[in-house]
Protein backbone atom coordinates (compact mmCIF):
# COMPACT_ATOMS: atom_id res chain seq x y z
CA UNK A 1 0.00 0.00 0.00
CA UNK A 2 1.25 3.26 -0.65
CA UNK A 3 2.45 6.12 2.23
CA UNK A 4 -0.92 8.10 1.17
CA UNK A 5 -2.91 4.91 1.77
CA UNK A 6 -1.13 4.55 4.16
CA UNK A 7 -1.21 7.65 6.43
CA UNK A 8 -5.29 7.16 6.07
CA UNK A 9 -4.58 3.50 7.82
CA UNK A 10 -5.20 5.04 11.64
CA UNK A 11 -8.57 6.92 10.26
CA UNK A 12 -9.67 3.36 9.67
CA UNK A 13 -11.34 1.15 12.82
CA UNK A 14 -14.47 -1.08 12.63
CA UNK A 15 -17.58 -0.06 13.48
CA UNK A 16 -20.92 0.94 12.65
CA UNK A 17 -22.35 3.61 10.57
CA UNK A 18 -23.98 6.58 13.16
CA UNK A 19 -25.47 10.14 11.99
CA UNK A 20 -27.59 12.24 13.75
CA UNK A 21 -29.28 15.55 12.71
CA UNK A 22 -28.58 17.19 16.26
CA UNK A 23 -25.57 19.38 17.13
CA UNK A 24 -23.19 17.04 19.30
CA UNK A 25 -21.13 19.40 22.03
CA UNK A 26 -17.99 18.90 19.04
CA UNK A 27 -19.82 20.39 16.39
CA UNK A 28 -20.95 23.13 18.63
CA UNK A 29 -18.28 24.22 19.77
CA UNK A 30 -16.85 24.03 16.16
CA UNK A 31 -19.62 26.50 14.53
CA UNK A 32 -18.65 28.49 17.56
CA UNK A 33 -15.52 28.93 16.34
CA UNK A 34 -16.02 30.70 13.51
CA UNK A 35 -15.41 30.07 10.16
CA UNK A 36 -11.66 28.99 9.34
CA UNK A 37 -10.04 30.12 5.98
CA UNK A 38 -11.54 28.43 2.70
CA UNK A 39 -9.04 27.63 0.67
CA UNK A 40 -10.06 27.11 -3.12
CA UNK A 41 -9.08 23.42 -4.44
CA UNK A 42 -6.45 23.69 -6.71
CA UNK A 43 -7.66 23.31 -10.34
CA UNK A 44 -11.41 22.71 -9.39
CA UNK A 45 -13.75 25.57 -10.40
CA UNK A 46 -16.53 25.05 -8.42
CA UNK A 47 -18.04 22.56 -5.52
CA UNK A 48 -21.81 21.37 -5.66
CA UNK A 49 -23.02 19.61 -2.69
CA UNK A 50 -25.92 17.05 -2.57
CA UNK A 51 -27.16 17.02 0.80
CA UNK A 52 -30.39 16.05 3.06
CA UNK A 53 -31.25 15.35 6.15
CA UNK A 54 -32.85 12.42 5.73
CA UNK A 55 -31.39 9.16 4.54
CA UNK A 56 -32.44 6.74 1.79
CA UNK A 57 -34.15 9.84 0.15
CA UNK A 58 -32.13 9.30 -2.86
CA UNK A 59 -28.80 12.24 -2.76
CA UNK A 60 -26.16 8.80 -3.75
CA UNK A 61 -28.52 8.75 -6.84
CA UNK A 62 -29.08 12.12 -7.91
CA UNK A 63 -25.26 12.66 -6.68
CA UNK A 64 -24.34 10.08 -9.32
CA UNK A 65 -26.77 10.96 -12.38
CA UNK A 66 -25.85 15.15 -11.86
CA UNK A 67 -22.62 13.88 -11.99
CA UNK A 68 -22.77 12.42 -15.55
CA UNK A 69 -25.16 14.44 -17.01
CA UNK A 70 -22.52 17.61 -16.44
CA UNK A 71 -20.12 15.27 -18.04
CA UNK A 72 -22.45 14.89 -20.72
CA UNK A 73 -22.80 18.54 -21.29
CA UNK A 74 -19.17 18.74 -21.86
CA UNK A 75 -18.08 20.01 -18.18
CA UNK A 76 -15.34 18.45 -16.60
CA UNK A 77 -16.60 16.62 -13.59
CA UNK A 78 -15.31 14.97 -10.26
CA UNK A 79 -17.40 13.36 -8.02
CA UNK A 80 -16.68 12.89 -4.14
CA UNK A 81 -17.86 10.48 -1.78
CA UNK A 82 -18.38 11.98 1.33
CA UNK A 83 -20.13 9.33 3.31
CA UNK A 84 -17.23 8.07 4.98
CA UNK A 85 -19.55 5.46 6.95
CA UNK A 86 -21.64 4.11 4.56
CA UNK A 87 -19.91 4.90 0.92
CA UNK A 88 -22.02 4.44 -1.96
CA UNK A 89 -20.26 6.14 -5.18
CA UNK A 90 -18.24 2.87 -6.05
CA UNK A 91 -21.40 0.82 -6.51
CA UNK A 92 -23.02 3.37 -8.14
CA UNK A 93 -20.46 4.50 -10.72
CA UNK A 94 -18.71 0.99 -11.08
CA UNK A 95 -15.51 2.10 -9.52
CA UNK A 96 -14.19 -0.13 -7.20
CA UNK A 97 -9.93 -0.09 -7.62
CA UNK A 98 -7.87 1.64 -5.61
CA UNK A 99 -6.64 4.97 -6.76
CA UNK A 100 -3.13 5.61 -8.23
CA UNK A 101 -0.75 8.06 -6.14
CA UNK A 102 1.06 10.73 -8.12
CA UNK A 103 4.96 11.74 -7.89
CA UNK A 104 3.30 14.31 -5.58
CA UNK A 105 1.79 11.20 -3.07
CA UNK A 106 -1.69 13.11 -4.20
CA UNK A 107 -4.35 9.65 -5.07
CA UNK A 108 -5.62 9.76 -8.84
CA UNK A 109 -9.17 9.76 -8.88
CA UNK A 110 -9.99 6.50 -11.51
CA UNK A 111 -12.64 7.96 -13.59
CA UNK A 112 -15.97 6.60 -15.56
CA UNK A 113 -18.85 8.06 -17.80
CA UNK A 114 -16.35 10.54 -17.95
CA UNK A 115 -16.42 11.30 -14.26
CA UNK A 116 -13.53 11.38 -12.04
CA UNK A 117 -14.52 9.45 -8.76
CA UNK A 118 -13.22 9.12 -5.09
CA UNK A 119 -14.88 7.35 -2.28
CA UNK A 120 -13.21 5.76 1.17
CA UNK A 121 -15.03 2.70 -0.24
CA UNK A 122 -12.18 2.51 -2.49
CA UNK A 123 -9.40 2.62 0.20
CA UNK A 124 -10.95 0.14 2.88
CA UNK A 125 -12.10 -3.90 2.64
CA UNK A 126 -15.83 -4.04 1.52
CA UNK A 127 -16.54 -6.21 4.54
CA UNK A 128 -14.49 -3.77 6.96
CA UNK A 129 -17.06 -1.70 9.13
CA UNK A 130 -16.15 1.71 10.08
CA UNK A 131 -15.85 3.82 13.21
CA UNK A 132 -14.70 6.92 13.39
CA UNK A 133 -15.60 9.98 15.80
CA UNK A 134 -16.16 13.66 14.83
CA UNK A 135 -12.75 14.86 14.74
CA UNK A 136 -11.42 11.73 12.46
CA UNK A 137 -14.30 11.75 10.19
CA UNK A 138 -13.51 15.88 9.20
CA UNK A 139 -9.79 14.54 8.27
CA UNK A 140 -10.43 12.38 6.33
CA UNK A 141 -13.18 14.10 4.38
CA UNK A 142 -10.09 16.89 4.14
CA UNK A 143 -7.95 14.17 2.83
CA UNK A 144 -10.47 12.83 0.02
CA UNK A 145 -10.53 16.67 -0.64
CA UNK A 146 -7.37 17.70 -0.61
CA UNK A 147 -4.62 14.71 -0.77
CA UNK A 148 -5.86 13.98 -4.33
CA UNK A 149 -5.17 15.40 -7.94
CA UNK A 150 -9.03 16.52 -8.81
CA UNK A 151 -8.16 19.23 -10.89
CA UNK A 152 -8.26 20.22 -13.63
CA UNK A 153 -11.78 20.44 -13.01
CA UNK A 154 -15.65 22.36 -13.74
CA UNK A 155 -17.52 20.92 -10.81
CA UNK A 156 -16.24 18.64 -8.26
CA UNK A 157 -20.05 17.11 -6.76
CA UNK A 158 -19.69 15.70 -3.37
CA UNK A 159 -22.41 13.35 -2.16
CA UNK A 160 -22.70 13.80 1.41
CA UNK A 161 -23.84 11.31 4.35
CA UNK A 162 -27.88 12.32 5.94
CA UNK A 163 -28.07 14.63 8.44
CA UNK A 164 -25.88 18.06 8.97
CA UNK A 165 -23.11 16.42 10.52
CA UNK A 166 -19.23 16.08 10.56
CA UNK A 167 -18.65 15.53 7.16
CA UNK A 168 -21.06 19.02 6.38
CA UNK A 169 -19.03 21.16 9.00
CA UNK A 170 -15.83 19.90 7.56
CA UNK A 171 -16.74 20.59 4.03
CA UNK A 172 -18.21 23.90 4.40
CA UNK A 173 -15.54 25.35 7.10
CA UNK A 174 -12.35 24.19 5.20
CA UNK A 175 -13.81 24.37 1.36
CA UNK A 176 -15.40 27.13 -0.83
CA UNK A 177 -18.67 25.71 -1.58
CA UNK A 178 -20.33 27.39 -4.74
CA UNK A 179 -23.81 26.01 -3.59
CA UNK A 180 -25.93 23.34 -2.56
CA UNK A 181 -28.70 20.96 -3.95
CA UNK A 182 -31.02 19.43 -1.47
CA UNK A 183 -32.65 16.05 -1.67
CA UNK A 184 -36.11 15.06 -0.19
CA UNK A 185 -38.73 12.70 -0.23
CA UNK A 186 -42.09 14.24 0.14
CA UNK A 187 -43.22 12.90 3.29
CA UNK A 188 -43.23 15.16 6.60
CA UNK A 189 -40.16 13.35 8.31
CA UNK A 190 -38.06 14.03 5.22
CA UNK A 191 -39.13 17.59 5.06
CA UNK A 192 -38.88 18.78 8.07
CA UNK A 193 -34.83 17.14 8.73
CA UNK A 194 -34.21 18.43 5.04
CA UNK A 195 -35.57 22.18 6.42
CA UNK A 196 -32.97 21.96 9.42
CA UNK A 197 -30.03 20.76 7.03
CA UNK A 198 -31.11 23.99 4.83
CA UNK A 199 -30.93 25.99 8.07
CA UNK A 200 -27.03 25.17 8.38
CA UNK A 201 -26.12 26.01 5.25
CA UNK A 202 -27.79 29.29 5.80
CA UNK A 203 -26.35 30.13 8.78
CA UNK A 204 -22.50 28.74 7.39
CA UNK A 205 -23.60 31.13 4.43
CA UNK A 206 -23.34 28.45 1.75
CA UNK A 207 -25.87 29.63 -0.74
CA UNK A 208 -29.06 26.88 -1.36
CA UNK A 209 -29.32 26.32 -5.02
CA UNK A 210 -32.59 24.23 -4.78
CA UNK A 211 -34.45 21.21 -3.67
CA UNK A 212 -34.53 17.93 -5.77
CA UNK A 213 -37.71 16.04 -5.02
CA UNK A 214 -37.81 12.48 -5.21
CA UNK A 215 -40.29 9.93 -5.61
CA UNK A 216 -43.49 11.96 -5.36
CA UNK A 217 -45.10 10.40 -8.05
CA UNK A 218 -44.50 7.51 -10.63
CA UNK A 219 -45.67 7.01 -14.00
CA UNK A 220 -47.73 3.92 -15.60
CA UNK A 221 -45.70 2.46 -18.05
CA UNK A 222 -48.64 0.85 -20.15
CA UNK A 223 -51.00 3.58 -20.17
CA UNK A 224 -48.52 6.69 -18.84
CA UNK A 225 -50.73 7.57 -16.19
CA UNK A 226 -49.38 9.64 -13.17
CA UNK A 227 -50.10 8.19 -9.98
CA UNK A 228 -49.37 10.40 -6.93
CA UNK A 229 -48.27 9.57 -3.85
CA UNK A 230 -48.24 12.49 -1.93
CA UNK A 231 -50.27 15.79 -1.48
CA UNK A 232 -48.81 18.77 -0.80
CA UNK A 233 -47.63 19.07 3.14
CA UNK A 234 -47.61 22.87 4.85
CA UNK A 235 -44.14 22.24 5.81
CA UNK A 236 -42.82 21.62 2.35
CA UNK A 237 -44.02 25.09 1.58
CA UNK A 238 -41.36 26.03 3.36
CA UNK A 239 -38.26 24.18 1.08
CA UNK A 240 -36.24 25.86 -1.57
CA UNK A 241 -37.75 26.11 -4.75
CA UNK A 242 -38.35 22.58 -6.53
CA UNK A 243 -35.42 22.27 -9.53
CA UNK A 244 -36.55 19.11 -10.21
CA UNK A 245 -39.43 16.46 -9.13
CA UNK A 246 -38.30 12.65 -10.30
CA UNK A 247 -40.39 9.74 -10.23
CA UNK A 248 -40.30 6.36 -8.29
CA UNK A 249 -39.17 4.72 -11.16
CA UNK A 250 -37.72 1.24 -11.60
CA UNK A 251 -34.89 2.01 -14.09
CA UNK A 252 -34.11 4.34 -11.72
CA UNK A 253 -33.64 1.57 -8.98
CA UNK A 254 -32.60 -1.05 -11.58
CA UNK A 255 -29.31 1.27 -12.56
CA UNK A 256 -28.35 2.15 -8.86
CA UNK A 257 -27.52 -1.75 -8.31
CA UNK A 258 -26.28 -2.45 -11.71
CA UNK A 259 -23.20 0.75 -11.07
CA UNK A 260 -24.34 2.04 -14.73
CA UNK A 261 -26.22 5.91 -14.14
CA UNK A 262 -30.03 5.62 -15.52
CA UNK A 263 -28.53 8.75 -17.66
CA UNK A 264 -26.51 6.68 -19.20
CA UNK A 265 -27.84 3.55 -19.70
CA UNK A 266 -31.56 5.23 -20.33
CA UNK A 267 -30.33 8.74 -21.62
CA UNK A 268 -33.74 8.94 -23.55
CA UNK A 269 -35.93 8.91 -21.34
CA UNK A 270 -38.18 11.39 -19.35
CA UNK A 271 -35.79 11.06 -15.97
CA UNK A 272 -32.73 11.43 -17.61
CA UNK A 273 -34.26 14.92 -19.14
CA UNK A 274 -34.64 15.96 -15.78
CA UNK A 275 -31.24 15.57 -14.92
CA UNK A 276 -30.09 17.15 -17.99
CA UNK A 277 -32.20 19.75 -16.47
CA UNK A 278 -31.31 19.64 -12.85
CA UNK A 279 -27.39 20.07 -14.46
CA UNK A 280 -28.39 22.96 -16.69
CA UNK A 281 -30.02 25.38 -13.99
CA UNK A 282 -27.40 24.59 -11.64
CA UNK A 283 -24.09 25.72 -14.54
CA UNK A 284 -26.68 28.70 -14.52
CA UNK A 285 -26.86 29.33 -10.91
CA UNK A 286 -23.15 29.29 -10.70
CA UNK A 287 -22.85 31.44 -14.17
CA UNK A 288 -25.13 34.03 -12.15
CA UNK A 289 -23.23 33.79 -8.81
CA UNK A 290 -19.90 34.33 -10.51
CA UNK A 291 -21.47 37.45 -12.61
CA UNK A 292 -22.87 38.98 -8.83
CA UNK A 293 -19.29 38.38 -7.19
CA UNK A 294 -17.68 40.23 -10.18
CA UNK A 295 -19.74 42.91 -9.44
CA UNK A 296 -19.45 43.21 -5.80
CA UNK A 297 -15.20 43.47 -6.38
CA UNK A 298 -15.83 46.01 -8.83
N1 LIG B 1 -36.50 7.93 -8.03
C1 LIG B 1 -36.18 6.70 -7.65
N2 LIG B 1 -36.85 5.62 -8.14
C2 LIG B 1 -36.53 4.36 -7.72
N3 LIG B 1 -35.57 4.08 -6.84
C3 LIG B 1 -34.88 5.11 -6.33
C4 LIG B 1 -35.14 6.47 -6.71
N4 LIG B 1 -34.28 7.27 -6.03
C5 LIG B 1 -33.52 6.47 -5.27
N5 LIG B 1 -33.88 5.16 -5.44
C6 LIG B 1 -33.33 3.98 -4.80
O1 LIG B 1 -33.46 4.19 -3.38
C7 LIG B 1 -32.36 3.64 -2.68
C8 LIG B 1 -31.71 4.75 -1.85
O2 LIG B 1 -31.15 5.70 -2.73
P1 LIG B 1 -29.76 6.41 -2.39
O3 LIG B 1 -28.75 5.43 -1.94
O4 LIG B 1 -29.43 7.27 -3.56
O5 LIG B 1 -30.24 7.29 -1.15
P2 LIG B 1 -29.32 8.12 -0.15
O6 LIG B 1 -30.13 9.28 0.27
O7 LIG B 1 -28.01 8.40 -0.76
O8 LIG B 1 -29.16 7.09 1.03
P3 LIG B 1 -28.16 7.22 2.30
O9 LIG B 1 -28.79 8.22 3.20
O10 LIG B 1 -28.11 5.85 2.86
O11 LIG B 1 -26.84 7.71 1.77
C9 LIG B 1 -31.43 3.07 -3.75
O12 LIG B 1 -31.69 1.71 -3.88
C10 LIG B 1 -31.84 3.81 -5.04
O13 LIG B 1 -31.60 3.04 -6.19
MG1 LIG C 1 -26.05 8.00 -0.05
Amino acid sequence: MNSNLLALRPLMRASQRRFATKLTDHQTAMMARGLPKREKLIGVEDIIVVASGKGGVGKSTVAANFACSLAKLGKRVGLLDGDIFGPSIPLLMNVHSEPHVNSQNLMIPPQNYNVKCLSMGMLTPSDGAIIWRGPLVMSAVQRLLKGAEWGPLDVLVIDTPPGTGDVHLSLTQHSPITGVILVSTPHAAAVEVTLRGAKMFEKLNVPIFGLVENMRYSICDSCNHRIEFFKKSPSSQSLPDTIISLPLNAHIAECGEEGVPVVIKYPNTEYSTLFTQLAEHTLQAIGERKKFSQQDSK
